[in-house]
């Protein structure tokens, strides 16, 4: 029995030596130690010893198991060990590696100076309308006094949806004043910024998508001065007090008198460049007073009202804001360009 514990355990320290993982120890903590271990099956064999060997045998059993189980105990602490440096290396981090780079989104150009030109005018007691780009051609045409042999009303400068050419993508932002006309009671100030769409090739001062804003006043007494006030404001506002205009007579169906406005050109100053293609002034919208036959046809009588309403080309009033002198720029969306705002 001395013999068979002795060899135990030599056994048990050897398996211990090569046990790999804690599921390993505990299987062999309950191979040698269990109550259906080795130990115990020894230690179930005393009876048959005499008187004198039995402490012996004893005690030896009782030294045996504290050596195993201090052996185990080694053990786990080395696996302990052993698993903290490989995860410590594994999971390692390298602090000297730069870092991903955060890409912070800014305004678009055209967004800035649409936030500046809403500001002015909500600052003169405008409010925003807002439109469909889905328009009836009742709302972009014929309710705006467009004849119907106007070049606009073309399949080939217009998108239409419908095949018997009621409806369209709108090519202006005015259907948006008979909307408002037709569902407010004067006195009316209005601005609507949008999307419109023509069958225009892209270059340097078209695309088939641009953007206006709109403007709308009707009120009892509104005249050209109103017009002219507002619109110079606008200007200086956005360009600098010493900015000139010039209002040029012009031509629209819904309008009478009808004119464009020009901005000195900002990039030469007005002594002629390429920009301005020599002119010195650069064209930045349309406008007149509301036509009586407009007004009517919304349900505002002309005779106690009048007003004046105007469209503005956003790109142009971008380009002229930031000395930009390709429209292509504005929506290609080229970092280098749009980081530059
Ligand atoms: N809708 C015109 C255009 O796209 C611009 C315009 C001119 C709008 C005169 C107006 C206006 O409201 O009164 O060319």
């Amino acid at each position: 029995m001395k013999e068979n514990l002795e060899q135990l355990r030599a056994m048990a320290l050897d398996a211990l030596n090569h046990a790999h993982s804690s599921a390993e120890l505990e299987s062999l903590r309950v191979k040698f130690l269990g109550k259906k271990g080795e130990i115990t099956a020894i230690l179930r064999q005393m009876g048959s010893l005499s008187e004198t060997e039995r402490p012996i045998i004893g005690q030896l059993a009782n030294e045996v198991r504290a050596v195993i189980e201090e052996a185990i105990a080694d053990k786990v602490r080395q696996l302990e060990a052993n698993n903290l440096s490989e995860r410590l290396i594994s999971e390692a981090l390298d602090v000297t590696i730069p870092g991903k780079e955060f890409l912070i989104g800014r305004r678009h150009p055209m967004t800035i100076v649409l936030d500046e030109a809403k500001d002015i005018f909500i600052g003169m007691g405008f409010n925003i309308a807002e439109g469909p780009e889905v328009e009836l051609s009742l709302y972009d045409f014929d309710k705006l006094n467009i004849p119907t042999t106007h070049p606009a009303r073309e399949w080939t400068d217009t998108f239409y949806i419908e095949a018997d050419e009621s409806v369209h993508l709108r090519c202006q932002t005015s259907p948006v004043q008979v909307r408002v006309m037709e569902n407010q009671k004067p006195p009316i100030r209005v601005i609507s910024p949008g999307r419109v769409y023509r069958k225009d090739e892209v270059d340097a001062s078209h695309s088939p998508m641009f953007h206006q804003i709109e403007g709308l006043v009707i009120d009892k007494g509104v005249t050209m001065a109103d017009l002219k006030g507002t619109l110079n404001l606008l200007v200086h506002k956005l360009y600098g007090d010493k900015t000139k205009t010039r209002f040029r007579p012009h031509h629209f169906p819904f309008t009478e008198p009808s004119c464009e406005v020009d901005v000195q050109c900002v990039v030469c100053g007005g002594s002629g460049c390429r920009t301005c293609k020599q002119s010195g002034w650069l064209e930045l919208l349309g406008a007149g007073v509301v036509h009586p036959k407009v007004l009517a046809g919304c349900g505002i009588d002309p005779e106690v009202y009048s007003g004046f309403a105007f469209g503005i080309g956003l790109e142009r009033m971008t380009m002229l804001r930031y000395g930009i002198d390709d429209m292509r720029l504005l929506f290609e969306n080229d970092l280098r360009f749009l980081s530059q705002f």
